[in-house]
């Protein structure tokens, strides 16, 4: 339920604090400043200063937000997004290192690549894979947790010689949860006496049932450090990205979510951000998560500045408010005023989370010495 602190609620009104704890408390109910009280009590408070409420709720302050719908036609192919896991020191980082190395793009652009958390590869065909580089990571916790998926399929890298281990488990049930296809990368086949049945048997107890075995999950066999079967891989992650049909709108405003991001100390906040629906253009103003801003400038993987940025394609934004937090949503918006009310409301909600978390953590406090 809806709730605002006694203090946020003062000052919305315009009133004193203590005017407001009085007038509560007159009503039956006692709160301090820092408490938080629910909407219903905050309307009875507010009729009582003589004010009107207003409610602003989320479909108000966002609508609008959501983009129209987007017809077949206007849909058009669109790179896949590939989180690539894995149980520690399977060879997780040296297969996208490998990966990386393959793009053709980044000879083109003088092999200076940036280590941002996303990449994207254009392989010799002309066809691109865009990885994400941070599945460990509390953005994807934080997607999850709002039920958003940033990534079409999970390579999980299993070593020949180790074979099944808790984070593998771990990731297949993450896949699994997301709803997104796996694709098994047997990683470290350089290694003399590896056994791939069991590798394979062991996947199968944990229902992943690779081809080999009469299931739909393809495997690869790969050497991330000796660069064998890199080319297999991608080609294995195009067929899945085939069957999972990935189209996007790329000729309207701005949808993706935020990757990572972090203060820079000469170039203020920076956040990598992978689109998923229509164009970022610098200059478009954005609100991502409870930060908004004019995106000044934009840069992908390679360290290049991009004027515009469609579907798939991570890139670095600056220009924005504040540092938004990891895991949450990038939307164009048409006008400064609505982005600044956004994103106003979005802090004023965060603050009011936090004040609620913070008060109910006392109370339990206080009951404890009770
Ligand atoms: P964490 O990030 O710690 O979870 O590990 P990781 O999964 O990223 O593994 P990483 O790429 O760091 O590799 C771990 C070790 O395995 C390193 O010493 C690599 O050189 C080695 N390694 C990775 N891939 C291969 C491979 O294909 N063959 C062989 N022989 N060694 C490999
Ligand atoms: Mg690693």
């Amino acid at each position: 339920p809806e709730s605002i602190t006694v203090q946020e609620l003062a000052n919305r009104m315009a009133a004193r604090g203590g005017e407001v704890v009085k007038a509560l408390f007159r009503m039956g109910v006692m709160a301090t400043l820092t408490q938080s009280i629910d909407a219903d009590t905050a309307e009875l408070v507010v009729n009582e200063f003589g004010h009107r409420v207003r409610r602003v709720s989320e479909s108000d302050v966002e609508q609008g937000l959501e983009g129209a719908v987007d017809s077949d036609t206007e849909l058009l192919p669109r790179p896949p997004v590939v989180t690539i896991m894995g149980h520690v020191d399977h060879g997780k980082t040296s297969l996208l290192d490998a990966l990386r190395k393959t793009d053709v793009a980044a000879r083109e652009a003088g092999g200076i690549t940036q280590h941002i958390g996303a990449y994207q590869v254009t392989i010799p065909g002309g066809q691109k894979i865009t990885f994400i580089d941070t599945p460990g990571h509390a953005a994807f916790t934080a997607m999850r947790a709002r039920g958003a998926s940033v990534t079409d399929m999970v390579v999980l890298v299993v070593a020949a010689d180790d074979g099944v281990m808790p984070q593998t488990i771990e990731a297949i049930h993450h896949a699994k949860a997301a709803g997104v296809p796996l694709i098994v990368a047997v990683n470290k086949i350089d290694k003399p006496g590896v056994n791939l049945d069991r590798v394979r048997q062991e996947l199968l107890q944990h229902e992943v049932i690779v081809e080999s075995l009469g299931g739909d999950t393809q495997e690869i066999q790969v050497s991330a450090t000796k660069g064998m079967n890199l080319d297999k891989l991608q080609e294995a992650i195009l067929l899945q990205a085939e069957v999972l049909d990935l189209r996007a709108n790329p000729e309207r405003g701005a949808e993706g979510t935020v990757i990572e991001s972090k203060l820079d100390k000469g170039r203020g906040p920076v956040a990598t951000v992978l689109v998923q629906k229509g164009t970022l253009r610098q200059g478009d103003m954005v609100v991502a998560g409870a930060e908004w801003g004019r995106v000044r400038a934009m840069l992908d993987d390679k360290g290049r500045q991009m004027k515009e940025a469609g579907p798939s394609l991570p890139v670095e934004i600056l220009g924005l408010s504040g540092v938004p937090t990891a895991g949450e949503p990038l939307t164009f918006v048409e006008d400064e005023g609505k982005a600044r009310e956004i994103s106003e409301y979005r802090q004023r909600r965060n603050r009011d989370k936090q004040a609620a978390a913070a008060g109910a953590a006392r109370g339990t406090l206080s009951d404890m010495m009770a």
